[in-house]
Order: C-alpha cells, then sequence, then structure tokens
C-alpha cells in the first residue's frame, strides 16, 4: 500500500511516471506559510464546533507551530512523492502528532478547499508587494514628471514628430494610465479575498462548523458561500492575472520608448549604468536590457493568461485535476511583473534626461506647425481648413528649401505670400515651443500649468492608493496576530 493518507482503497503504489507527472509539490510549496495558517484556523474551528478537545487541539497545534519554525529556518523537508504541500503539512502533523490527534484535522476540510484558500492567502499577500511596487513607480515618475513641466520635448503620433510637450506631460501619462492599473489589481484583490474554507470537496459538510469564523481568522472579508462554486471558481485568478497582463503591457510601452528614447538616433535620454549592460565583444555598447526584457516578458505574461483561460474554459463545476495548472501561470505572471516593476522604479530613479537634444529635435521637424494654424484661427481669423492649407504649403516649401520653422524672417515672407501680415517678433512668438506648449492648456493639456494641476491630482490619487493599502496589510496583519493570540492560548491550556 502507499504511504498517501488516501491510499486505504489502493492495492497496488503509483506508478513512478504517474508519480512524477501528478505532483505539484514544485508549484504549491511556496504556499506553506498559508497552508499552515489556514489549518490553525481550521483546527480552532474545529475545537470551537466541539469536533476536538482541549487536549487534540493543543497537540495539533503545537505540530503546525513546529512546522513552521522549521519551514522559517529552512529545515522542513517535503517530499515529492506526497504529491503537494498540503499532504507535506498533514504528513508532518501526523508523524509529529500521532494519528490518533494528528489523524483529526482534516475532518470538515477537503484539499479542493484547502488549496483555494492557501492559494487566495498567497495571492492576495502577493497582489499586496505588486501594488507596493507599483505604487513606488509611480511616485518615482511622477517626482520626475514635477521637475520637467517646462522641459519641451515632440510628442509623437505614428512615431513621427507630431506637436510639442513636455517630458513632464509624457511621464506623467504613464502615471494616469497605471492609476487605472492599481485600480484593477484593488478590485482583484477584493474579489479574491472570500473564504472557500469549509466548502470541502464540492458539497459542504454534514459537520458542524462555523466557516464565519474561519473566514474572520484569515482577514477574508467575507465567506464565499456556495460550496459547489467556491471549490470550482477560479476567475478570482483570471482577474488578478487579467490586470498583471494589463498592468504589464503598459509597462512593455514604456519599455518601448525607453529603448528608442535611449538610443543615438534619439538621444532624448541616458540610462544610469546600474540599469544597463554591455557586450561581450563590442567595447562601446551600453544596453537598455531592462526595458528590452520589459517588452519580452509582456510576451510571456501574455501567455501566462492565455494559458490559465485555456486550462479553464473546458473544466466543469467540481474539481478536476486540470486546475492544479491553475497555478504556474499565476505565480509566473506575479514573479515578472514585481521585477519589472522593481527595475523600472531603479531606472526611472537614476535616468538623465537631455533637455537640449528634446529642444533640438523639437526645432528641426515642423511639430510647431500646429501651433502656426491655430494662430491664423486665433488672431487672423481664417478658417481652420485654410490655415491647414497655408501652413501644409509652407512646410511644403520649407522641406524644398531645407530650412525649418526657426527661420522666422522666412516664415513672415511665405506668410505674406498668402496674403498674411505678420511682424517677425509675433511670428517667432507663436513658433516658440515652450510658448507653444503653454498656451495648449485646454483640460489635460500639455501646459505647464495644467499639468502641474494634473500631477497634484495623481499625487492625491497615490495618496489614497497608498492608504488603501495599507488598511489592508493592517487587516491581513491583525488577522494573523489574532491566530496566534488563539494559537498561543490553546497552547498554554
Ligand atoms: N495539488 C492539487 C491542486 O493544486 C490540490 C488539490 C488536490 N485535490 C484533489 N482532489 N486531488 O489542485
Amino acid at each position: 500500500m502507499s504511504s498517501n493518507p488516501w491510499a486505504g482503497r489502493f492495492a497496488g503504489n503509483m506508478a513512478a511516471s504517474m508519480a512524477a507527472y501528478t505532483e505539484s509539490l514544485a508549484v504549491d510549496a511556496r504556499m506553506i506559510a498559508e497552508d499552515i495558517w489556514g489549518s490553525q484556523v481550521h483546527a480552532l474551528m474545529l475545537h470551537r464546533c466541539g469536533h476536538l478537545d482541549d487536549a487534540a487541539l493543543a497537540t495539533i497545534l503545537h505540530w503546525l507551530e513546529r512546522a513552521r519554525a522549521d519551514h522559517e529556518r529552512g529545515s522542513f523537508v517535503m517530499r515529492a512523492e506526497l504529491e503537494d504541500v498540503h499532504m507535506n503539512v498533514e504528513t508532518y502533523l501526523i508523524q509529529g502528532a500521532g494519528a490518533e490527534f494528528g489523524g483529526r484535522l482534516h475532518a470538515a476540510r477537503s484539499r479542493n478547499d484547502q488549496v483555494l484558500t492557501d492559494c487566495r492567502l498567497y495571492v492576495r499577500a502577493r497582489l499586496l508587494s505588486v501594488e507596493d511596487a507599483l505604487l513606488e513607480l509611480a511616485t518615482t515618475t511622477l517626482a520626475l514628471a514635477a521637475q520637467h513641466t517646462r522641459t519641451v520635448m515632440p510628442g509623437y503620433t505614428h512615431s513621427q514628430h507630431a506637436q510639442p510637450i513636455t517630458a513632464g506631460y509624457w511621464l506623467s501619462a504613464h502615471v494616469a494610465g497605471w492609476l487605472r492599473d492599481l485600480r484593477r489589481l484593488q478590485a482583484a484583490y477584493r474579489n479574491l479575498n472570500t473564504s472557500p474554507l469549509g466548502a470541502c470537496a464540492l458539497a459542504g459538510t454534514d459537520l458542524r462548523t462555523d466557516r464565519e469564523y474561519s473566514a474572520r481568522l484569515l482577514g477574508f472579508d467575507a465567506v464565499l458561500e456556495h460550496a459547489l462554486d467556491a471549490t470550482s471558481a477560479r476567475d478570482f485568478l483570471a482577474e488578478a492575472l487579467s490586470a498583471l497582463t494589463l498592468l504589464m503591457v503598459a509597462l512593455s510601452r514604456l519599455g518601448e520608448e525607453l529603448v528608442w528614447f535611449s538610443s543615438h538616433e534619439f538621444g532624448l535620454l541616458e540610462l544610469a549604468d546600474a540599469f544597463t549592460s554591455g557586450s561581450s565583444i563590442m567595447p562601446q555598447k551600453k544596453n537598455p536590457d531592462c526595458a528590452e526584457l520589459t517588452r519580452g516578458k509582456a510576451g510571456r505574461v501574455i501567455g501566462d493568461l492565455v494559458q490559465l483561460l485555456t486550462v479553464l474554459k473546458s473544466v466543469s463545476l467540481g474539481y478536476s485535476r486540470d486546475l492544479q495548472e491553475d497555478k504556474p501561470p499565476v505565480w509566473d505572471a506575479l514573479d515578472q511583473v514585481h521585477g519589472a516593476l522593481r527595475v523600472l522604479t531603479g531606472a526611472l530613479g537614476s535616468i538623465t534626461l537631455r533637455p537640449e537634444r528634446m529642444r533640438a529635435m523639437v526645432d528641426a521637424n515642423f511639430a510647431t506647425a500646429t501651433q502656426l494654424a491655430n494662430w491664423l484661427v486665433a488672431a487672423r481669423d481664417v478658417p481652420f481648413r485654410q490655415a491647414h492649407e497655408i501652413v501644409g504649403r509652407l512646410v511644403g516649401e520649407f522641406t524644398r528649401q531645407g530650412c525649418t520653422l526657426t527661420a522666422t524672417a522666412e516664415v513672415v515672407a511665405q506668410l505674406a505670400g498668402a496674403g498674411i501680415a505678420a511682424s517677425a517678433a509675433e511670428v517667432a512668438a507663436v513658433l516658440d515651443p515652450l510658448q507653444g506648449v503653454e498656451r495648449q492648456a485646454s483640460q489635460g493639456g500639455p501646459a505647464p500649468g495644467e499639468t502641474a494641476r494634473l500631477i497634484a491630482g495623481y499625487q492625491t490619487a497615490l495618496a489614497a492608493a497608498r492608504a488603501d493599502w495599507r488598511q489592508r496589510v493592517t487587516a491581513v496583519s491583525a488577522a494573523r496576530d489574532e491566530t496566534a493570540r488563539l494559537v498561543a492560548a490553546a497552547l498554554s491550556r
């Protein structure tokens, strides 16, 4: 007979190939702290409902505490032949406490609600660190943006010079998007923070239980009631992974900009040595690997989401072993997104912007043409379509002559040819990129004052998101402390 706790009805052992193929320890070992916490709470609940006497509870909690101490000092030995982390913890308990006491813990519990309890607790903790890291990145980026609300640079559409913006405006746009990512992560957190514990295999139990009590001690906001739903649902993982994927795609787009903007051709910025790497053959190279890998790993995280959704789409309600494949893509996305956030925070915190180069590029390629057309509308009462035509012809002519809109006298002459009188001083002011940006003061536009207003709003939103985060961190540690207090009380009885 096999050594597995479920092996009673089996006459023969599992084949080695079957054991190797089906074990999940390599993936779920990282939930051991959550498995122990969930087990402690389950034991406390069983005692409260009359299934464990004081001695049984104290013995079980003693061995679970030992398991925790062993794990924390790195000496908890896990065995793959026990399949998963749950069987490892329970086997440790039974070996320590003996079958008479240790064998009582799994009443009114199944691995189906157990794995989901662990998983929700684990992902909850990891989402908190992702949010923390995203708040750091957003705060760093916003501080940089605030220093550059008057640093003119080209804004692009179609990867062509479009209109002047500022570096602060460019950077704060990323923060505006990340605030939505934060809200998606918060929503995923709230949807996952409900307790499946006590749903058992699929249909609850005929033993007396108190699911509200377990939920509260684990820091869940509520019981996830319907037992068949609670043991079947994996949308909490898909939702968290979707939020992570959208965030990673956003980071990838920033990565794309950092790659191009740091190239010799653009020269708009330089990444610090600490966030670049060299070439094994070309001595001059300084490569933006952190930004490139963020683009690359975004592909990987998108793959994680597709992988999870594909696993889920054809599993009927009730646990099926397919569902064991839910964790690897989520773990991977959590790890990769967290890594990207940390490295980009470092990269942006140490970046050097090149305002002179930004300004030179704005002057070089007609980025201010729309300013001239709008001036014709506002100051000379020219219909916009006609203004567009006049400036378009002027640009065509300048392109042939090889001059730019900084050639004020030429602009005056061209406008005169189109029947528009303008002084050189007037034209110079109209075509000055910084003055142009200052006039671009429509709601949400790049005018320094408007950008500063947006930045202040984002700072307020980040502070609120940080407060919300802190409140959830506090609630989780209060639940953990309350469990510890009850464990200590039971052990001292
Ligand atoms: N390792 C399993 C998983 O991750 C745990 C649940 C196993 N349940 C079962 N009925 N075999 O899904």
